[in-house]
């Protein structure tokens, strides 16, 4: 086992485990310096490509973002998510999975569970690739977007997927809009992390989508906290750009190019 999985694992109930997704080289040199998990999320299909859902994404999309988020990346865990319809049976999962792995470097791939695929996991872990669950509202899988383990039935439910992944050798998980409680009797029940996205504080980490967090991608459901409001910051600058062009105030002189300085 890789030993940033290894460290990763030995968080649990330690310290919590710090996640965001990224989607460019920019961005994730920037939350290389604090988080322990970048991920490649198929979040990108809203954020990026504006789809309103996350079905179209290629394996050939989140092969071009995930290599240029491992070029800012010096020591955060890369994970990449598999997009849908590349691990409908072992045999295409591990043939993706290699590929994801050779052209992008990751540590580690993501899997939307629908409740059928856990020998797939089985499988790549038995073919030596690390992977992360992921539960509760799957996107891949789910057309609601509704809060997931409120029922005694599907608490019960949720449970024995969390238990049936870790079995088969998964290292994380990913719960996503899990009731506290749910996500608090998962945490304790399993020896690998959880990383909660809107399933409470008594997960063992926590992901957002950066875009989200950021104020930029205007999607803000109340599990989001706004860490900046960057569409205001930008749209502040674009403005003033815009005039000081019209106004013939940029470029000043300072930003001609004479001589042989480009910087
Ligand atoms: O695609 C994604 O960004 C994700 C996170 C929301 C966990 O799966």
């Amino acid at each position: 086992m890789n030993k940033k999985i290894r460290d990763i694992i030995l968080k649990k109930k330690k310290s919590k485990i710090v996640c965001l997704t990224a989607y460019s080289k920019s961005v994730a040199k920037i939350l290389d310096k604090y988080c322990d998990i970048i991920l490649v999320g198929d979040s990108m299909a809203h954020v990026l490509y504006g789809h309103k859902n996350t079905h179209k994404i290629k394996l050939d999309n989140i092969i071009q973002h995930a290599v240029s988020v491992k070029m800012g990346i010096k020591k955060s865990l890369l994970v990449v998510d598999m997009p849908k319809g590349t691990y409908n049976n072992p045999k295409d999962a591990l043939k993706n999975a290699r590929i994801v792995i050779k052209k992008t470097k990751c540590d580690a791939i993501k899997l939307e569970n629908n409740r059928k695929n856990y020998e797939i996991i089985e499988y790549l872990v038995k073919k030596k690739i690390s992977v992360m669950g992921h539960v509760g509202y799957t996107p891949q899988f789910k057309k609601k977007f509704k809060i997931e383990g409120q029922s005694k039935q599907e608490v019960k439910k949720l449970l024995k997927d969390v238990q049936l992944i870790e079995k088969a050798g998964a290292f994380s998980i990913v719960v996503e809009c899990l009731a506290p409680n749910t996500a608090k009797l998962i945490t304790n029940k399993v020896q690998i992390p959880t990383i909660g996205i809107g399933s409470s504080s008594y997960c063992d980490g926590q992901i957002l989508v950066t875009d989200d967090m950021l104020g930029l991608s205007g999607f803000y459901p109340k599990f989001v906290k706004k860490y900046a409001n960057l569409n205001t910051i930008i749209e502040k600058a674009v403005k003033k750009y815009t005039r000081e062009v019209k106004l013939i105030k940029f470029p000043k002189r300072k930003n001609f190019l004479n001589g042989s300085k480009l910087s």
